[in-house]
């Protein structure tokens, strides 16, 4: 079976062609940050527009690098993400299912990062701690199978990407924020600025990381805001997320007991975080699985994969235009 899988849920438009007998077999992404950065963040209105320029000629691409002319199952991203961008995705799979006369599935976004790691050799197997960090979201999610999510913890302000890309923003950095402060970092005297571990001295795996973006800005205001200010202030930030990161998941292995802990999400990138999750897993006999680079972003694959095994686990859906802004990954059916 060969599902199309479509993302649309922010400011990328990826398009991907998954088979459940040979794995992924097209995968094309636009993403639309040149459009946003003059504008310091996403404009939904300008993201809805250029979803809608860019989604069709993507799927017709896919479909000639899978060599198939049309799919036999499509799935889209009904949320959460911004309505107008959500509705361009969950309209074009609607109508080509009705052309097509194939079923139709929507998936969680977050479900999509969630099992983007099952594209990758190894998989990890059932059951898994997975962290969750993206723009939109922070959270441990314990997951026991397909749809059998339990969240571990979550966070009460700001998402780990947020953070990154709002401090970046106070240090003058372009926007997507986040790889621009992990490079300035990269120049960062460690030792210069100390910045707190927010809510590890506390039981829980809750995080919290709006209050971090306050201290940069203090720090700034006395210091500051030569390039090596800034780049030891990054070096402060960047530390201090990844160690509050660090401890959170490590609490969460134990907590458990289950050994394997998959990252994914944008954030998921970063390089330091890369490095300090492996020293702790290590130090554990835990280990850590990733999607590679480019699925740690948006894109198209994860959401055609989640899809598939939906419809494999016999989940049908009725042609409808489902959005859901907001979405909790506790609602989705257990397979
Ligand atoms: O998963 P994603 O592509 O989109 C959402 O669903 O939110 O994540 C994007 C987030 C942004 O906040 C971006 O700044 C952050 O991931 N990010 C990074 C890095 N690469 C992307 N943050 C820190 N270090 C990175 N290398
Ligand atoms: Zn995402």
């Amino acid at each position: 079976m060969n599902v199309l899988g479509i993302e649309t849920s922010c400011d990328e438009t990826g398009v991907a062609v998954y088979s459940t007998e040979s794995g992924l077999v097209a995968d094309a992404l636009h993403s639309q940050v040149d459009l946003h950065a003059v504008y310091g963040g996403v404009v939904p209105e300008i993201a809805s527009r250029d979803h809608i320029r860019r989604l069709l000629p993507l799927v017709q691409q896919v479909l000639g690098e899978a060599g198939i002319d049309r799919p036999d199952a499509i799935a889209y991203t009904a949320g959460p993400g911004l309505v107008g961008a959500l509705m361009v995705g969950s309209g074009l799979a609607n109508g080509l299912g009705l052309a097509w006369g194939c079923p139709v599935i929507p998936v969680h976004h977050m479900e999509g990062h969630l099992l983007a790691p099952m594209l990758e050799q190894p998989a990890p197997e059932f059951p898994f701690v997975a962290l969750l960090v993206s723009g939109g979201h922070s959270m441990l999610v314990q997951v026991d199978g397909i749809g059998a999510y339990r969240i571990l913890g979550d966070t009460l302000d700001d998402a780990a990407g947020e953070a990154f890309d709002k401090t970046a923003k106070l240090l003058r950095l372009d926007y997507p924020g986040g790889p621009a402060l992990a490079r300035l970092a990269g120049q960062g005297d460690a030792s210069r600025f100390q910045f707190p571990r927010p809510m590890t001295d506390r039981p829980g795996l809750d995080f919290s990381f709006s209050g971090l973006k306050t201290f940069a800005l203090t720090t700034c205001q006395a210091h500051g805001d030569d390039l090596q200010t800034r780049a030891d202030i990054a070096r402060a930030f960047q530390d201090a997320v990844v160690d509050t990161l660090v401890i959170k998941c490590r609490r969460a292995v134990q907590q458990t007991g289950i050994g394997r802990l998959v990252v994914a999400g944008g954030v998921g990138a970063n390089q330091a975080l890369r490095a300090g999750l492996r020293d702790m897993a290590g130090k554990l006999g835990a280990e850590v699985f990733y999607p590679r680079l480019e699925f740690c972003t948006d894109n198209g694959a994860m959401i055609a994969y989640a899809g598939a095994c939906r419809l494999q686990a016999g989940q049908r859906e009725d042609l409808e235009v489902q959005v859901h802004p907001r979405w909790s990954l506790e609602a989705l059916p257990a397979l």
